[in-house]
């Protein structure tokens, strides 16, 4: 087959991990002659890599499909790959004349084969899973120079009841510890400074000899690694052995994203998260313990079903209660074939009462989060300058325990480790000025 010339296109919906599945992605095209271009208008091969886990996310996706026929290439390859390709299979290709290629999560090995059979006027579907990917020789083609996403673990064993992800991710597996540290280790030779290590659940890490504490020691000895994150962890799962790694490898950052969903055991009975209220705060109370100054961010879901206002009260002390430095809140969304969606028809929250419960918790959220980072004005963070903000000629930087902090600075700073002070605060973000270690030197005369 020739590939040469052909160009590629990925654009990328939903979680870390589907950025990180993007990258795999790429990298296997880039190495079969395709070249990634920027925009979708100039490529051949046009990839929507998407997120199911809310309908929200799925209809973004359809919107969007929409747009990309009107203005793609004539003969471009349209793909739908992630966990909306998985769960909705063929059916998308009825749905979307022009998509020619729907591909699951566990089916990207296949890509290249897939795309050339859609080049000579195919359409195929690959949602079959496969319990022993984890596509270790493929050679992930990063966004992102400073950051990267290291997935160790696909898939989840937990089956909350509202979650699609089990349904399109498929079981939990681990990879093995010497591929995540061989990973970490190019990365960091690449020029990487900071590794996320990315999982459904990824503290149940577990390579069949190794656990998450083991795996988080391993790759925070990878020399030159001055930075270690990971996402998402799932309460039950912080094990002494976990919660002692953490607190002493020091490359280990000081912030924990640790979704609670409701404040309400009742609910979360109800949700199978295998935790109280009691059991959660006990799980922050043990990360706090031992890592001083952590800073917590969490999911919260409003409206499940048979939530009732004394419930959704208890989401709203239980976050008063603990205090998070941020929080991503969310209207349950019902997903077919998840056992939310059998729920009694009397348990349904009315959709004002559940847009309703959310305003007010994001409102709780953000005056939380105001309160707190307007008593850390005036202290000093050391920052990684990650990007050029957004907003004005401003450089983007965040700290280790995840607060963003927008700094002047000419874009030479990227990549670099800074001293800052916090001088301002939204609410939400700061803007920092750079404190100099040194003093500055005096003027010759
Ligand atoms: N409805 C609303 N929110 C959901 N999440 C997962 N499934 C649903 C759903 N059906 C949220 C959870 C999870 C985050 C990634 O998305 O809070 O932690
Ligand atoms: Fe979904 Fe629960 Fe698994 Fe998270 S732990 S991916 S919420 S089933």
């Amino acid at each position: 087959m020739t590939t040469t010339g052909q160009t590629v296109y990925i654009e990328t919906y939903g979680c870390q991990m589907n950025v990180s599945d993007s990258e795999l992605m790429l990298g296997k095209l880039a190495a079969e002659g395709y070249v990634p271009v920027d925009t979708p208008d100039e490529a051949d091969v046009i990839l929507v890599n998407t997120c199911a886990i809310r309908d929200h996310a799925e209809q973004r996706v359809i919107g969007r499909l929409g747009e990309l026929k009107r203005n793609m290439r004539p003969g471009a390859i349209v793909g739908v790959t992630g966990c909306m390709a998985q769960r909705l299979g063929p059916v998308l290709l009825e749905k979307a004349r022009h998509v020619s290629l729907v591909i699951g999560p566990d089916g990207y090995r296949a890509l290249p084969q897939l795309v050339q059979r859609a080049r000579d006027g195919e359409r195929a579907v690959e949602t079959s899973f496969d319990l022993e990917e984890h596509y270790e020789d493929f050679a992930p083609r990063r966004y992102d120079k400073v950051k990267a996403w290291i997935p160790v673990q696909r898939g989840c064993d937990y089956k909350c009841t509202y979650c699609i992800v089990p349904f399109t991710r498929g079981a939990e597996r681990s990879r093995q510890l010497d591929d995540v540290v061989r990973e970490a280790t190019q990365a960091v030779a690449d020029g990487i400074l900071e590794v996320t290590l990315l999982g459904q659940t990824v503290n149940s890490y577990f390579d069949g000899s190794n656990d998450f504490g083991a795996l988080l020691r391993a790759v925070g000895a990878v020399p030159g690694l001055r930075r270690l994150r990971f996402t998402s962890p799932h309460p039950n799962d912080f094990t002494d052995a976990v919660i002692s790694a953490m607190a002493e490898v020091p490359a280990v950052c000081e912030h924990v994203h640790l979704p609670m969903q409701s404040g309400s055991t009742a609910v979360l009975k109800r949700m199978l998260r295998r935790y109280t209220r009691e059991g959660y705060l006990e799980c922050v109370a043990r990360l706090r313990e031992r890592i001083p100054g952590l800073a917590l961010t969490t999911d919260i879901i409003v409206g499940f079903p048979g939530e009732t206002d004394a419930d959704f009260a208890e989401t709203v002390s239980l976050v008063q209660e603990i205090g998070f430095d941020d929080a991503f809140t969310f209207k349950f969304s019902p997903r077919d074939g998840t056992p939310a969606t059998k729920m009694p028809d009397e348990w349904q929250v009315p959709d004002d009462v559940a847009a309703s419960r959310l305003a007010t918790l994001i409102e709780v959220v953000r005056a939380g989060s105001r309160q707190r980072n307007l008593t850390l004005l005036g202290s000093r963070r050391e920052v990684l300058v990650e990007k050029a903000a957004r907003r004005g000629d401003l450089l983007q930087a965040r700290s280790r325990d995840y607060k963003t902090v927008l700094l002047s600075g000419d874009e030479s700073t990227i990549g670099q480790y800074v001293t800052v002070e916090l001088t301002g605060t939204t609410g939400s973000t700061f803007t920092g000025s750079i404190v100099r270690d040194r003093a500055p030197l005096p003027i010759a005369t």
